[in-house]
């Protein structure tokens, strides 16, 4: 019987915690992948495994702690080993796009205070090209048009193009970050060049981050119908 897409997400899961090592500090990603490693890591703490987790957002904390995790903050340790999170699409270089479920702001904190990041998803995720996806950008609700017009202005100087629509939740009030924030969806259709992108958004005023991950991801592990897949970043 072929696997679902939640079962490619737990074996992908599951394939990251071969790489979890007692006395280890994790960063623990967000998402209904990252929930997966979650709980798998939680059945190893119950059987003795030794470890200490930084959630990446506030959902990530509550299943955390249900689960048992012994958990810390960045406040009061200095880097983590390892990060496992999830994504919204892969490219070859190991770029990534996150931030479909609004936490990419610490999550970008969290994986870039660890020494590896391993990405986990089902095989759908990974693509030849960026920018099927949205783009999330998280921005700062004051200014809003002016923050607009120069992230437009960024993706006119990259030579990309597309609606921006600001997030809305479930109940189709704006989505509000755990930071407080707001989140324009750039629909950019491709990104050519991420790592320029990535460079052009990060001084705007406004823009608090976005979801381009540029050299951050050391290990993508895909779940696909015949089986993981392990990049490792060229
Ligand atoms: C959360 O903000 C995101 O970055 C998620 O990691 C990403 O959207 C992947 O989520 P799923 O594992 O639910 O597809």
């Amino acid at each position: 019987m072929q696997a679902t897409m939640d079962q490619l997400k737990r074996q992908a899961a599951a394939r990251a915690l071969e790489s979890v090592r007692d006395g280890m500090k994790l960063g623990l990603g967000t998402g209904s992948t990252a929930q997966h490693f979650v709980e798998l890591l939680g059945e190893r703490v119950a059987a003795g495994l030794d470890v200490v987790g930084v959630p990446t957002s506030e959902a990530t904390r509550a299943d955390a702690a249900r689960c048992g995790i012994p958990l810390t903050t960045l406040d009061d340790i200095d880097r983590l080993d390892l990060t496992v999170d999830g994504a919204d699409e892969i490219d070859p270089a190991l770029n990534v796009i996150k931030g479909g479920g609004g936490a990419l702001l610490r999550e970008k904190i969290v994986a870039a205070a660890s020494d590896r990041m391993i990405v986990i998803a089902d095989d759908s995720k990974w693509v030849e090209v960026l920018g099927r996806f949205p783009l999330p950008i998280e921005v700062i609700p004051f200014g809003l048009s002016a923050t607009q017009r120069a992230i437009g202005r960024a993706f006119a100087e990259c030579g990309v193009s597309g609606q921006m629509v600001v997030r809305k939740g479930r109940d189709g009030h704006v989505f509000v970050t755990d930071g407080g924030h707001w989140i324009v969806d750039a629909h950019l259709g491709q990104i050519a060049d991420p790592p320029r992108l990535a460079g052009l958004l990060n001084p705007i005023p406004g823009v608090v981050e976005h979801g381009l991950f540029i050299g951050l991801a050391s290990t993508a592990m895909l779940a696909g119908t015949r089986g993981i897949r392990v990049i490792e970043r060229p």
